[in-house]
């Protein structure tokens, strides 16, 4: 197999004078030496031009970033300065957020089972608005504002009744679904006119997503066909077609840009009312092809007749992936970006598990040997945001490149992190 292909790399990459891959302009082998493995190396200039084309593509504060994909006070601030709203699911994301000196103003709450307390946070954060996604949360919403709550703008989140061709977890406009209010038995509509009678809420729209990484433009158009008829049905000000823009992990993908995607849901949105904003909250496709993540090789096993694993520093714990949907990725050797791939092997991580595979059968350059840098490509969402501190190894850092600069946003976990939550005297 050839050498890594460019389409699954950061914007701004290329070979320099010693055959190592740059990206923003710093040296992938300097990046490892400096900050240790395994690190996540963002491209700056990468996730600005995704959330510019967004921006272009739908209009400024019409793009709400889905934070879950990757989310830290450098990436809520960049986001936020490209003039993209932020969706935040959880009390926890909002706090980033705010953390980071976003406005509540510039932040979407989402969530299936927002607790009373989230909910009271978003509310005394004047966010843009609450995507509510079921009755009892209307009667949470009923309860705060009985006790002195002001009323809030809401979304309602319906089940456009469309299932998507994606892995089953990560498919959420289906009719059997735990989000959303249900179209077809009528659960929508009842949560309209609860929302709209209502003196807690003020219903100002609709909101679908129907699943993440999705490639096929036709499961994007169906449920924005169905969303409009229900949105002109409603008369409503908003109408939001959540995100899943699919991206490449593979050689052999190639996913529509973000410009294709608006381009086939203003197709799919041409009947809906002029008056009614449209919002779009792509995740995956603003941060997932802006990054890499850089291991160190620590071990090969070769099994003659059966197969070679090669162990990294990382794994399950900085991308769980693999192990929860059986994602594919690629991995290349960045001092030797330019090789071709000859050498098939098993990626494995360093987790007491057999599970704890990064990639089944990579491609990698002959020659590669205990101590090289081995990079999987495409890890910029899903994948700090899910990673876990499984057998407690420590958090990798997050570092930002651009014009020859490399700014550490969020640092390596330390071992005394690791205790900083245990309780003195129960120890
Ligand atoms: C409500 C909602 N909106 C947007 C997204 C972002 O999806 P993606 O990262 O696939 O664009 C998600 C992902 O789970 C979601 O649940």
């Amino acid at each position: 197999m050839s050498r890594i292909a460019r389409h699954l790399l950061p914007d701004s990459a290329k070979t320099n004078a010693f055959g190592h891959l740059e990206i923003g302009g710093c040296d992938l082998i300097a990046l490892a030496d400096k900050f240790g493995t395994p690190t996540f190396v963002y491209d700056e200039a990468h996730l600005r031009a995704r959330c510019q084309e967004a921006v272009s593509a739908f209009g400024k504060h019409r793009v709400v970033y889905a934070t879950k994909a990757f989310l830290c006070g450098a990436m809520a601030r960049l986001a936020h300065e490209e003039g993209l709203l932020l969706d935040v699911a959880t009390g926890g994301e909002l706090f980033v957020a705010l953390n980071a000196g976003v406005p509540g103003s510039a932040c979407v709450m989402h969530g299936n089972n927002k607790s009373t307390e989230e909910l009271k946070m978003a509310l005394d954060a004047d966010v843009q608005h609450i995507v509510v996604d079921n009755f009892d949360e209307l009667d949470r919403l009923d309860a705060l504002h009985a006790s002195g709550a002001k009323r809030v703008r809401v979304q309602l989140r319906i089940t456009p009744g469309v299932a998507v061709h994606t892995h089953e977890f990560v498919s959420t406009g289906q009719d059997d679904s735990k989000f959303g209010f249900n179209l077809r038995n009528g659960d929508a509509q009842r949560a309209v006119d609860r929302a709209r009678s209502s003196s807690s809420v003020e219903f100002v729209g609709i909101h679908c997503h129907i699943g993440s990484n999705v490639f096929a433009a036709e499961n994007f158009t169906q449920a924005a066909q169905i969303m409009v008829d229900f949105a002109n049905q409603l008369g409503v000000d908003e109408l939001t077609l959540g995100g899943g823009l699919g991206v490449a992990y593979l050689e052999s993908e190639h996913a529509p840009t973000i410009t294709q995607w608006a381009q086939s849901l203003a197709a799919a949105t041409a009947k809906l009312s002029k008056t009614t904003k449209v919002f779009v909250e792509p995740g995956r496709a603003i941060v997932a092809s802006a990054a890499v993540t850089l291991y160190r090789i620590g071990s090969i096993k070769q099994l003659p007749g059966i197969r070679t694993y090669v162990a990294v520093d990382g794994g399950m714990s900085d991308n769980p992936r693999p192990v929860l949907y059986d994602s594919g990725y690629e991995a290349f050797l960045p001092a030797r970006v330019d090789s071709d791939r000859t050498e098939r092997a098993r990626v494995v991580g360093k987790h007491c598990e057999s599970g704890d595979v990064l990639i089944n059968d990579a491609m990698l350059p002959s020659g590669y040997a205990v101590g090289d840098v081995l990079a999987t490509p495409v890890t910029g969402a899903y994948g700090h945001s899910m990673g876990s501190n499984y057998n407690k190894v420590t958090r990798p850092p997050v570092v930002f490149v651009r014009d020859g600069v490399a700014r550490v946003v969020v640092r390596r976990e330390s071992y005394t992190d690791l205790v900083s939550l245990d309780v003195a005297d129960s120890v």
